[in-house]
């Protein structure tokens, strides 16, 4: 799908290893002058994106909960000062996160509270200037709550369908399977989805925890879902137990098209060699918790972007996370990583070549990416490398 450089195996393995010894002392690839002023502030806003990792339920404000737990009658997260605390006080690590995670996902119930979170999540996206994204769901989350399927659904097309229209984001959907659930649980989610599928475009994974509810655990679904017509993906949080194992899992055992997170993939000079050979796209996503100095993972992203990885920053749960939406994540990227404007638009570029899309339309958009670019002095020789 992407064009890119293929590198030999032995070039690509001295290539790491260099890269491990220098990636910390090295600042930005290219000769650029790095800016880290609000002249690249205006910059990164103002640059057409494409958003790949994205979860609807991680996009509800505390705004937007309250509103739905009043309407609902539901007695918690009713102010937003209880929200902004639950957020705040979060236990750490993924466990933590998806415990407020589900807690703020159930106050959604009814059709129109998912129409709201998709419409109001795409109007926020055309505020970042993305102009394609690709938006997770997480049916099961739901339907075990005994709200139906096409409640649910029905509420996020006609979002997504308005939204569309008014703002001019191209948005696809990404059904997920929530891992830590049962095989069963995820085939009759497929077939919930069976009369609706080519609205959906991939099958994906999130929830927690990984270790145990490893990628093969879901091998036949993946394969069913493939015949259905669905783009796979695989979701590998960073630094959980057996992360690498998993992403091998994922590229060898269910031969998913992308790879959502899996930045540990750097751990492992050969598996790092196979992405390149498979030319896999990886959706990073540095989020920065309130506590956290900056944004989690920027040296591995360095370094998976060093070895011609294709590597994206993607915002995750935009707000649970002090990243915030995709423009704030780039400037706090590229204020840690003190990246040049053409490292940052091949980062963007990375995930214009990543999407699901007939190369003409993913061509459409990297040209309006490059024109933007050259508008804005970047010599787009150092955006592509190759
Ligand atoms: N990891 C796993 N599950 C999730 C995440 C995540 O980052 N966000 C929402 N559900
Ligand atoms: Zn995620």
């Amino acid at each position: 799908m992407r064009s890119t450089v293929r590198y030999s195996k032995s070039f690509l393995l001295t290539a790491i290893a260099a890269i491990s010894l220098t990636v910390s002392a090295c600042s930005a690839k290219n000769d650029e002058t790095v800016d880290t002023t609000d002249d690249m502030r205006a910059f990164l806003a103002g640059m057409p994106k494409a958003e790949l990792h994205l979860h609807l339920e991680g996009t509800l404000s505390a705004e937007t909960i309250v509103e739905i737990t009043n309407r609902n009658g539901i007695d918690y997260f009713t102010t937003i000062a209880e929200v902004e605390q639950a957020l705040a006080n979060r236990p750490p690590g993924l466990m933590g996160f998806l415990e407020h995670h589900f807690k703020s996902q159930n106050v959604m119930q009814t059709r129109q509270d998912f129409y709201d979170a998709t419409y109001s999540l795409i109007e926020k996206l055309h505020e970042n200037n993305v102009v394609y994204a690709d938006v997770f769901f997480d049916p099961q989350a739901h339907t075990s709550r005994g709200i139906a399927f096409n409640d649910m659904f029905g509420g996020i097309d006609a979002g997504r369908r308005d939204a569309e229209a008014k703002f001019g984001v191209t948005v696809n959907l990404i059904m997920c399977i929530n891992r830590e659930r049962s095989v069963e649980s995820a085939f009759e989610m497929l077939d919930q989805a069976y009369s609706v599928r080519e609205k959906i475009i991939g099958l994906g994974m999130d929830s927690g925890p990984e270790y145990g509810n490893p990628p093969v655990k879901y091998e036949d679904v993946y394969a069913r879902a493939r015949e259905e017509g669905y783009f796979l993906t695989g979701h590998h949080d960073v630094d959980v137990r057996d992360s690498v194992k998993h992403i091998w899992q994922s590229l060898e055992i269910i031969d998913i098209d992308r790879i959502d997170h899996g930045l540990n993939a750097i751990d492992d000079p050969e598996l790092v060699v196979e992405l390149a050979r498979r030319s896999m796209c990886l959706t990073g996503s540095p989020v920065k918790r309130s506590t956290d100095p900056a944004p989690q993972d920027v040296d591995r992203i360095r370094k998976l972007d060093s070895a011609g990885i294709c590597v994206s920053l993607n915002s995750d749960d935009p707000e649970e996370f002090e990243t915030g939406y995709l423009t704030n994540m780039l400037i706090l990227f590229q204020e840690a990583s003190d990246y040049t404007k053409a490292d940052m638009t091949r980062l963007v570029l990375n995930a214009f070549n990543a999407i699901w899309l007939p190369d003409s339309e993913k061509d459409a958009y990297i040209a309006e990416l490059k024109k933007y670019a050259v508008a804005n002095g970047v010599e787009w020789n150092n955006v592509t490398l190759n």
